[in-house]
């Protein structure tokens, strides 16, 4: 499935879709592996869905690679994705720059491993004029987090006095955010069968459609991306006001 699928209608395709990638874990547990080759096979299924993201006309995809959470795991995962991370920077940059891909990070990379830094203040750097897909990847990253940030930003400025507290609106407080360019997530996908939102993004999804699989993160391929932007165009995205067709 290199071209779109022709059941997909090109003109209502998302714009931005945000991933939870869950299951890894479980996904290698059915098979008898180690937690870490979940997180293989995930890298690999995530290298392709950019790939995919490109290839159909998508423009932006934002994944949740590692939460302000997940260092609660035990320290070898921790160190294994950590790894992972660095690893996959270095061998796929090239490729990812080659096709287009401008890479982005959301989080507090300052608590990540210095040569991991590194790598990503690298990565960001080369590929930040690409126009191909935007690739935004979430790590150490928790919205309540993000959101508290933004206010500690917001009341400096205050306190300094460059901002009026009746000038803070939702323009803002977005511009405070990890994210202050390019449009909010219209479709967020969760695999594994979960169905919550785990600190992600919560002021960019208010109005993003949500889309719940039983697939564990290392099953989702193309043909189950094409099933979720086929329950996407299905739905009937009203932002709060009437159906186009009640409102005539
Ligand atoms: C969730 O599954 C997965 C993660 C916390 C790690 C995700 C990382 C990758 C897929 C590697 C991608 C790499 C880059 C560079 C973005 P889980 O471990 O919570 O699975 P479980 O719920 O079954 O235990």
């Amino acid at each position: 499935m290199k071209t779109l699928p022709v059941d997909i209608d090109r003109d209502r395709l998302p714009q931005h879709v945000a991933f939870i990638m869950d299951g890894n874990g479980r996904w290698a547990k059915q098979r008898g592996l180690p937690r870490i080759a979940g997180h293989r096979q995930g890298a690999r299924i995530l290298k392709d869905l950019v790939r995919c993201c490109k290839d159909w006309g998508i423009p932006t995809l934002t994944v949740y690679a590692f939460s302000t959470e997940n260092w609660q795991r035990p320290l070898k995962e921790v160190e294994f994705l950590m790894r992972l991370f660095e690893r996959l920077l270095r061998k796929e940059l090239t490729e990812m720059h080659q096709a287009g891909v401008r890479l982005q990070f959301l989080g507090d990379l300052s608590e990540l491993p210095a040569s991991l830094q590194t790598e990503m203040t690298q990565a960001c750097e080369i590929t930040a004029q690409n126009q191909g897909v935007t690739f935004n990847v979430a790590v150490n990253y928790g919205s309540r987090l993000e959101i508290t940030r933004a206010f500690q930003a917001l009341a400096q400025q205050v306190k300094q006095g460059v901002l009026n507290p009746e000038d803070i609106d939702e323009t803002t407080i977005s511009q405070q955010l990890y994210t202050p360019d390019g449009p909010d997530p219209d479709l967020l996908i969760r695999t594994s069968g979960e169905q919550r939102l785990s600190n992600y993004l919560l002021w960019q999804l208010a109005y993003t459609e949500l889309y719940f699989t039983e697939h564990f993160w290392p099953d989702f391929d193309r043909s189950a991306f094409h099933v979720a932007l086929l329950a996407y165009q299905q739905r009937d995205r009203r932002f709060g006001k009437v159906a186009t067709a009640l409102s005539a």
